[in-house]
């Protein structure tokens, strides 16, 4: 009795606390994406305008070296024709691995790492970032609403104060996100900044939303096909368990007394 109380009154305890400590000293907001929960899907046309932001403005900085070009024509992602697929690995130049020589990128290649301004590659960015530890890392949140890295993302690209800070000749941006509360990252977006061919909204929230969206699909493209597959096991497990209940009974049934014939 005394422990089932006790257990209680820290669920609850946990409960009240959780919306404080979301994020080691930041806080991340819970941004609504296609793809949460376990039918979730990826939005095409927001993973067309993510691949947009993240090329003209990321990519000056930021790599995805881990992210092959031609999976941009996937069903389920970004899903582009064949031809703009490689139309856009052409603007890039490869040193090809075999002849040594420079040559125009194929879709068979990867996007380029870069690392120029001591930024941090992007591949797996999504999944290298909680945005909600849970009450008291106790992970209820993530259950709930996901581990979060996609709303990290938006949450640090629309985290900043405007504040800049000068620490030992360094410029820090002070964000909201950020643990710590300070970025090297200058401010990457601002309104109206791309220009979208579907005419989407282009402000700040809505281009983190959709660059954020865009890296949950570079770092796990085939999120879809997982949860179709865990859809199909959970199916059959019921259908199993419904055969194993009813052999179960049949085998007890002259025992408990209940003839069935
Ligand atoms: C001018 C260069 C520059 C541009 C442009 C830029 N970034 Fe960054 N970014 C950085 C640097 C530098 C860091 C490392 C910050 C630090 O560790 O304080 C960083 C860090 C990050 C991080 C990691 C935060 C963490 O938790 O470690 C994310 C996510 C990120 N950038 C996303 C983006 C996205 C998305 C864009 C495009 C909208 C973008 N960045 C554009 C320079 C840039």
């Amino acid at each position: 009795m005394f422990r089932k109380i006790a257990i209680s009154a820290v669920c609850a305890l946990a409960v009240l606390t959780g919306a404080a400590s979301a994020n080691e000293g930041g806080s991340v907001t819970d941004f609504a994406f296609s793809f949460e929960g376990p039918f979730g899907t990826y939005d095409r046309n927001q993973l067309q305008r993510g691949l947009q932001v993240y090329t003209e403005v990321c990519s000056a900085c930021h790599g995805l070296k881990f992210v092959p070009i031609r999976t941009l024509a996937d069903e389920g992602g970004p899903n582009l024709p064949m031809d703009q697929v490689r139309a856009y690995a052409k603007q890039f130049t490869i040193t090809d691995a075999e002849t040594g020589e420079d040559r125009a990128g194929l879709p068979t290649d990867f996007f380029p790492a870069n690392t120029a301004a001591g930024a941090p590659d992007l591949s797996l960015m999504a999944k290298a970032r909680k945005g909600f530890s849970g009450p008291n890392g106790l992970g209820i949140n993530q259950i709930l609403f996901g581990i979060g890295g996609p709303e990290y993302i938006a949450s640090v690209l629309t985290g900043y104060t405007g504040e800049e800070v000068e620490e030992f000749g360094n410029v820090f941006y002070e964000n909201h996100t950020f643990p710590g509360g300070r970025i090297k990252m200058p401010p990457p977006l601002s309104d109206g900044q791309v220009e979208f061919a579907d005419g989407a909204p282009n402000d700040v929230t809505h281009m983190s939303e959709d660059v954020a969206a865009f890296l949950m699909w570079a770092a796990e493209p085939h999120m879809m096909a997982r949860k179709q597959a865990g859809f199909i096991a959970v199916l059959f497990l019921a259908f199993l368990s419904t055969l194993l209940y009813l052999t179960n009974k049949r085998i007890w049934s002259g025992v408990k007394g209940k003839k069935l014939h």
